[in-house]
């Protein structure tokens, strides 16, 4: 195996390209090589601080042959088009979550990349988080039993965060469930095995000036017999950060004289100006996001399995066992996200793929629609699209 770093292209310099930066700038196994985005400012941007080159399209991009990989971190509805340009282009992708907003374009991406053979890693997504994959692994050593329950809750600002128009309009991908619904569901069936059977949904969308799904409840049952709830709530009142050692979702410290900024940010801008305003947050404009000083998390998740509950926090797992408590640390890295770019780097020098494949993304892309379905029938949806964990599984 060659330990030249992997030369990475990216597309789409915006808020998800800024949340990658920590990583990129500290873990010297990736190197940015060149940039594809529509505004010269951001392309000059890139180069100013990466030297390489910035294309106006995506296409001039997939074709350059420095490139073993793209970070595909453009709006979620274009990712369907980007992914097939470079799986044309021969090159393995990372795409940020979700995979797709439709279920037709997710089947035309894994297609896509199956027929260039090259691999596709729909990331970041909260399912990497170290606590998480520490779970994982002790879920997998069977000391604790089978898992039988889990419960997810998250409560957060999410949709008073400053949006593009079409992240208010729920078919183009907009409200919680493709933006934040999807990293529980990454994380919720990766505990569970991955493959969820049925759907039971409540969905709130409660804010008439932002018409689109803000919260949801729903029950998964999975295939060996586990159930999982999961809660969401992006309505900017209570914080469930507090039951996380008050560490935020990117694993900064959370300010209490804060409360209510989110709301008060919006007051009185119109679409226009709330378009704009996202827009200082995105590369080459805004203040980047500080290096964490603690894990990323997706809100509080209690695991319960036959001899144990484990509870996830920033700084580990907690158990809970029959006649014990414990704590287990999880690794902080100075690359906050550094086990996506382990999982990049697996793919693309040791062609091993992690659990969060094309299939993987289209099974949870499958949940968020069922979500929806769910509650607009008011019963629950029998699914058919999902895969394992297993590696090798989710590739055939
Ligand atoms: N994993 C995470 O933590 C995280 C956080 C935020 C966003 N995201 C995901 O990242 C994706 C982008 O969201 P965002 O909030 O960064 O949006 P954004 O609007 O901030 O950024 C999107 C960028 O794509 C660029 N773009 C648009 N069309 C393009 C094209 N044809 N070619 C090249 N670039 C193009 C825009 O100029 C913009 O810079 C979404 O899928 C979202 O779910 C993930």
């Amino acid at each position: 195996m060659t330990s030249e770093p992997v030369r990475l292209g990216v597309v789409g310099l915006g808020r998800a390209f800024m949340l990658m930066l920590p990583t990129f700038r500290n873990d010297d196994r990736v190197r940015l090589v060149a940039a594809a985005a529509p505004r010269a400012e951001s392309r000059d941007a890139f180069v100013a601080e990466f030297g390489g080159r910035g294309y106006a399209t995506i296409e001039e991009l997939a074709a350059d042959p420095e490139l073993e990989a793209v970070y595909i971190a453009t709006p979620h509805q274009m990712h369907g088009d980007h992914v097939a340009a470079v799986a044309a282009g021969g090159k393995h992708i990372l795409v940020d979550k979700p995979l797709a907003v439709t279920m037709k374009d997710a089947d035309r991406m894994v297609a896509a990349v199956e027929a260039a053979g090259v691999h596709l890693i729909v990331g970041p997504s909260h399912s990497f988080d170290p606590p998480v994959a520490l779970a994982r692994r002790m879920i997998a050593s069977g000391d604790h039993g089978h898992v039988r329950m889990v419960q997810a809750f998250n409560y957060t600002d999410f949709l008073y965060r400053p949006r593009r128009p079409e992240e208010l309009r729920t078919e183009e991908g907009g409200g919680v469930l493709f933006s934040q619904g999807v990293h529980q569901i990454d994380i919720v069936r990766l505990l569970c095995g991955g493959r969820a059977r049925s759907v039971y949904a409540m969905t709130g969308a409660w804010d008439p000036a932002r018409p689109t799904e803000g919260a949801y409840t729903a029950i998964l049952d999975f295939e060996g017999g586990a159930f999982a709830s999961l809660t969401y709530s992006g309505y900017a009142h209570f914080d469930s950060d507090i039951w996380m050692d008050d560490v935020a979702e990117l694993g900064g410290r959370k300010d209490p004289t804060k409360y209510g900024a989110a709301r008060r940010a919006l007051r009185d801008l119109d679409p226009g100006a709330e378009a704009r305003l996202k827009q200082t947050r995105t590369y080459g404009e805004g203040a980047e996001p500080p290096v964490p000083d603690a894990n990323e998390h997706f809100g509080p998740i209690i695991i319960s399995c036959d001899r144990a509950d484990l509870r996830l926090s920033p700084g580990g797992v907690e158990l809970f066992g029959d006649d014990a408590r414990s704590f287990i640390k999880a690794p902080l890295d100075p690359a906050p996200r550094k086990p996506v770019i382990d999982a990049l780097v697996d793919a693309v020098r040791e062609g091993r793929a992690p659990a969060q494949t094309a299939r993987w993304g289209r099974a949870s892309l499958e949940v968020c629609h069922a979500i929806l379905t769910s509650a607009d029938q008011r019963q629950p949806v029998t699914l058919t699209r999902q895969c394992g964990i297993d590696t090798e599984e989710t590739q055939t």
